[in-house]
């Protein structure tokens, strides 16, 4: 089976490293490797390829970045021709970025089998660009490998059949199992003068809570209170340094003294970083999925999630952008116990090969 695998952004290399690792047991998949290049910084693309071993990608359709429909149409226009080139059995996208429905429309128009790993994720939310892209994928998609029971579920009640969705576990927890003793070696506590248990990591990108200066100001009011009681280490998307830098209202991160600022961190660093951390804030989908493994408390920036069995391992709750809200939870998760749980079902590090053996006994 000659198999297109598509990536593009952070999530999707740190998802794809998994699988391109368990198609080498498996010699009936012959994988070919597509970078769009939505992400083209060196820390939020090369870097991960080097840090997790992922292969060259075959080709890089250099996209880069645009609005929706641009970005979109541009990654649909390359892989078109990619597609028509080298004539694969199938194509498999991962995720909800917009280099997941591009290349999935392309591949569903020419008749070309599609797969879709970490389907049936619904927020019920179709502000977000990513429910869009996720109803979107799965409506065209003929495989469907599911992360969590809710995908199955979702799935089912959008008329999807049964024989083509499969609950197999989490790729990106694939990739934490593999590497987390791996990450213990990171220099990062030391670099960033954080003390293990005593610190909190903050990271934000979605649209809805920094492209509305409103919002973004509200939650940095939140950081700037909970900063005088434990440092936070925040690790800025490019999206959100470029609108920190417009932005002029709330107050100004860089008076803070107890925040450190970073570039966008590479996979070990942000590893061991999240593994020792008090309590982590994010509006992030994978770092949700990442605390429930590590034990680590969670407050999700969100007013929903699309990965429910998150707030059901006790691990992440969902506490908004209000600053009051932001505050109240962070202190139930610093001043109570520590929360209980059990792992997600499938979430054991082996997803990638249940998908791979999948495949291969549908070649
Ligand atoms: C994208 C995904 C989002 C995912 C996130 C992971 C879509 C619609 N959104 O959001 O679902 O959670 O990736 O991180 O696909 N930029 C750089 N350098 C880069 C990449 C981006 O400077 O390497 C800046 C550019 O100014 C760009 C902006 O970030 O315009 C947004 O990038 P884009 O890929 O469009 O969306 P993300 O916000 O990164
Ligand atoms: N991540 C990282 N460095 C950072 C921030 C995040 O390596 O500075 C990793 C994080 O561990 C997770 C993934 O990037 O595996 C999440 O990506 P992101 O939050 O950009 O996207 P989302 O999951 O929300 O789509």
């Amino acid at each position: 089976m000659k198999l297109i695998n598509i990536c593009g952004t952070r999530p999707n290399f740190i998802k794809i490293a998994a699988l391109m690792a368990a198609y080498e047991h498996y010699s009936a998949i012959e994988p070919l490797l597509v970078h769009t290049g939505q992400h083209y910084d060196q820390r939020m693309s090369d870097l991960f390829f080097r840090e997790l071993g992922i292969p060259q990608p075959d080709v890089n359709l250099g996209v880069g970045s645009g609005t929706h429909a641009a970005q979109t149409a541009e990654i649909m226009k390359q892989f078109e021709s990619y597609v028509l080139e080298n004539r694969p059995d199938a194509v498999l996208v991962v995720g909800d970025v917009n280099s997941t429905i591009a290349c999935g429309l392309v591949a569903a128009k020419l008749g070309i089998r599609l797969i879709h790993v970490e389907a049936g994720l619904r927020s019920f939310d179709r502000t977000m660009p990513e429910e869009i892209n996720r109803l979107l994928t799965d409506a065209i998609s003929d495989m469907l490998f599911c992360s969590e029971p809710s995908g199955v579920d979702n799935l089912l009640r959008e008329g999807k059949s049964a024989e083509s969705i499969f609950l197999v576990g989490n790729v990106m927890i694939d990739t934490l199992l593999r590497n987390r003793d791996k990450a213990e070696d990171s220099p990062i506590l030391e670099t960033l003068r954080l003390d293990g248990g005593d610190y909190a990591v903050l990271t934000l990108h979605r649209p809805a809570n920094v492209d509305d200066p409103d919002v973004l100001a509200g939650i940095l009011a939140a950081i700037g209170e909970i900063q005088r009681h434990m440092p936070i280490c925040f690790a800025v998307h490019p999206r959100t340094r470029k609108l920190l830098a417009q932005n002029t209202k709330g107050p100004r991160l860089e008076e803070m003294a107890h925040v450190r600022l970073t570039d966008p961190l590479g996979y070990l660093d942000f590893l061991k970083l999240i593994a020792h951390a008090r309590v982590v804030l994010t509006d992030s989908g994978g770092i949700q999925e990442e605390t429930t493994i590590l034990q680590v408390p969670c407050l999700t920036l969100r007013e929903n999630t699309e990965r429910p069995v998150t707030i059901q391992s006790g691990y992440n709750e969902l506490v908004g952008m209000d600053p009051d809200r932001i505050l109240s939870g962070w202190k139930r998760a610093t001043n109570g116990s520590a929360p209980t749980g059990s792992r997600p079902e499938l979430w054991d590090g082996r997803a990638g090969d249940r998908i791979a053996k999948i495949l291969s006994d549908n070649v």
